[in-house]
């Protein structure tokens, strides 16, 4: 079973993996989430975690907040993807828990140091600030986390918030760079591949199709987001990006990408948040990374379908 602490900013993609993530029990632990400022404010991001659990029935797992702005840099939103409360679609249950008084970044320091070496996996699903900040306060952590898996990055694909960077990794440039550059084993699932798994209108009826509160609302959530996708990109579908993550955890056969050296531009006026994939090993940079390139929508989606419908 994968220990995991999981950053995130929901966002209906994000809550997607999440109730992925709690749908296969087998596999997980989920020992907190770490909230994070990015597609919304920290407020939200960290009510919307609790609804989430709400609605899964997980209130169990608890919930920090973490930093409220990136290391370096003023926020950048993205309410006009995710809607005012940064997670629209479906009617969330209020919560009946609340925050952790701990902070996000001294949770992730106390629960690495107090853990096995190399038991506890990072589920990155957001800006990686947190984890960044952590790594500059506690270095001694680094080697005692077993891998990250963050969705981050796009290169062949190109950005999604600029023409050349990825959402996740433009709102805060600098603490991917310290979370990249820190030697753990790290694997990236970027635009390139949650560009091709696309939530056809097929697919979201087999979620609706589920009957249970978790698939119903999973479906009215990424209904939501999706509506700014299909006009952006006139595709028959949305990418879906957070799943990604949890389905890569699952069954990376599904995938396929290449250790490579992935460097972030954090100075370029045109290109600030780009990661540049050293794909053909042109330069002599260390290989920081599995970056993932393609992967199969259909097995994806089986396998989102599957852990959904095992939650109420
Ligand atoms: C990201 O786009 C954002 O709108 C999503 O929340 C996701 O993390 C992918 O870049």
């Amino acid at each position: 079973k994968k220990k995991l602490i999981i950053l995130t900013d929901p966002g209906q993609d994000q809550a997607a993996a999440i109730l992925m993530i709690l749908g296969a029990p087998e596999a997980f632990e989920v020992l907190g989430l770490v909230a994070t400022a990015g597609n919304i404010d920290l407020g939200h991001t960290t009510a919307d975690c609790l609804k989430l659990l709400e609605l899964a029935g997980r209130t169990d797992i608890p919930v920090f907040a973490g930093c409220p702005r990136p290391v370096l840099r003023g926020l950048v939103t993205a309410e006009h993807v995710h809607g005012p409360t940064g997670l629209d679609g479906p009617d969330l249950p209020e919560p009946t828990t609340t925050i952790s008084p701990v902070h996000g970044v001294d949770f992730i320091v106390r629960t690495l140091r107090e853990a096995e070496l190399g038991a506890i996996t990072i589920c990155s699903l957001s800006p990686l600030t947190n984890l960044a900040m952590a790594l500059v306060q506690a270095p001694d952590i680094a080697p005692r986390i077993s891998e990250i898996v963050a969705m981050a990055g796009a290169y062949f694909e190109v950005g999604n918030i600029t023409p050349t960077a990825e959402f996740n990794v433009y709102v805060d440039p600098e603490a991917a760079r310290i979370v990249l550059e820190a030697g753990i084993p790290t694997t990236l699932l970027p635009l390139d591949v949650t560009h091709k798994m696309l939530s056809t209108p097929a697919r979201l009826a087999a979620m609706r199709a589920l009957a249970n509160r978790c698939g119903i609302a999973t479906a009215e959530m990424l209904e939501f987001s999706e509506s700014f996708d299909l006009d952006k990109y006139g595709w028959d579908g949305a990418p879906l990006h957070g799943p990604c993550v949890p389905t890569f955890m699952l069954s990376p056969d599904i995938f396929s990408g290449r250790r490579i050296n992935v460097s972030v531009e954090t100075s370029g006026a045109l290109t600030l948040g780009m990661t540049v994939a050293d794909w053909w090993g042109i330069t002599d940079r260390p290989k920081n990374a599995f970056y993932v390139r393609d992967g199969d929508p259909d097995r994806f989606y089986a396998l989102l379908l599957e852990c959904l419908g095992n939650l109420p």
